[in-house]
């Protein structure tokens, strides 16, 4: 049977810094540190809190622990209301945002690493290069050959409006396509649940004029079909999506049209 290790360079070290607190309500926080900079291995630093001096999220514990402990700590942010898609991370093992996950829903030591299987830049930022690359590729805006209406908007009826639900939410934040395996093994060709869920967005946009071309685009073994419904997708969407169901109606425009 074949064995894998992993590369020396990328075995993370058990044991960083550990910063320790006084205080009545203390909670542990153990966060993947790695600076390709430095030349050193990844390690895990252990951060201690008394969380009746830290707000009550997840983020607000990142904040704290940079601006009050060490401010090399690294991480993206920019709403803190679960807008922006901009801090995704895995907590205890689930891809989420730190802005909208409580501290107080998270049993013992909180363990915080960057999205699974990503290049990581650096601490908890993952590169979305290719993901970003990957969005444009299905070209997410309205595409029409028709002349807009002289001087009106290309309307839709409240129904047609509707079927955008569930889809015009998604912000983008990549916890889905990184909590599925097909996408872990083959994010070079598959475009991954985000990315279905955008295409779907346009295909069911009732002002689009491309659905045949969009279509054509997605009918690859790899680009859609790498999907096995597993369903990670959905259980892990902090927004409420299913992008598998997205993926699951794109198919089924598929094999209409095919017949
Ligand atoms: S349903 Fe499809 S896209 Fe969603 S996690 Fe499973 S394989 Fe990935
Ligand atoms: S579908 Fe949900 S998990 Fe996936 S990118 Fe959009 S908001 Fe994030
Ligand atoms: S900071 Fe914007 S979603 Fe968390």
């Amino acid at each position: 049977m074949a064995t894998f290790t992993l590369p020396k360079n990328s075995k993370i070290k058990p044991t960083g810094n550990v910063h320790k607190a006084g205080g009545g309500r203390v909670k542990a926080f153990k966060i993947y540190r790695y600076d390709p900079d430095s030349g050193q291995n990844p390690r895990y630093d252990r951060f201690e809190l008394d969380l009746d001096q830290c707000g009550p999220m997840v983020l607000d514990a990142l904040f704290k622990i940079k601006n009050e402990v060490d401010p090399t700590l690294t991480f993206r942010r920019s709403c803190r209301e679960g807008i922006c898609g901009s801090c995704s991370m895995n907590i205890n093992g689930k891809n989420a945002l730190a802005c909208t996950t409580a501290i107080e829903d998270l049993k013992g030591e909180i363990r915080i690493t960057p999205l699974p299987h990503m290049d990581v830049i650096k601490d908890l930022v993952p590169d979305f290069t290719h993901f970003y690359a990957q969005y444009a590729s299905i070209r997410p805006w309205l595409q029409t050959v028709t002349p807009t209406p002289s001087g009106k908007e290309r309307l839709q009826s409240p129904e047609q409006r509707e079927q955008l639900d569930g889809l015009y939410e998604c912000i983008l934040c990549a916890c889905c396509s990184t909590s599925c395996p097909s996408y872990w093994w083959n994010s070079d060709k598959f475009l991954g649940p985000a990315i279905l869920l955008q295409a779907y967005r346009w295909l069911a946009d009732s002002r689009d004029e491309m659905t045949g071309e969009r279509l054509d685009d997605l009918e690859d073994p790899f680009r859609l079909y790498r999907c096995h419904t597993i369903m990670n997708c959905a259980n892990v969407c902090p927004k409420g999506l299913s992008p598998a169901k997205a993926i699951a109606e794109t198919k089924k425009m598929l094999a209409e049209r095919v017949i």
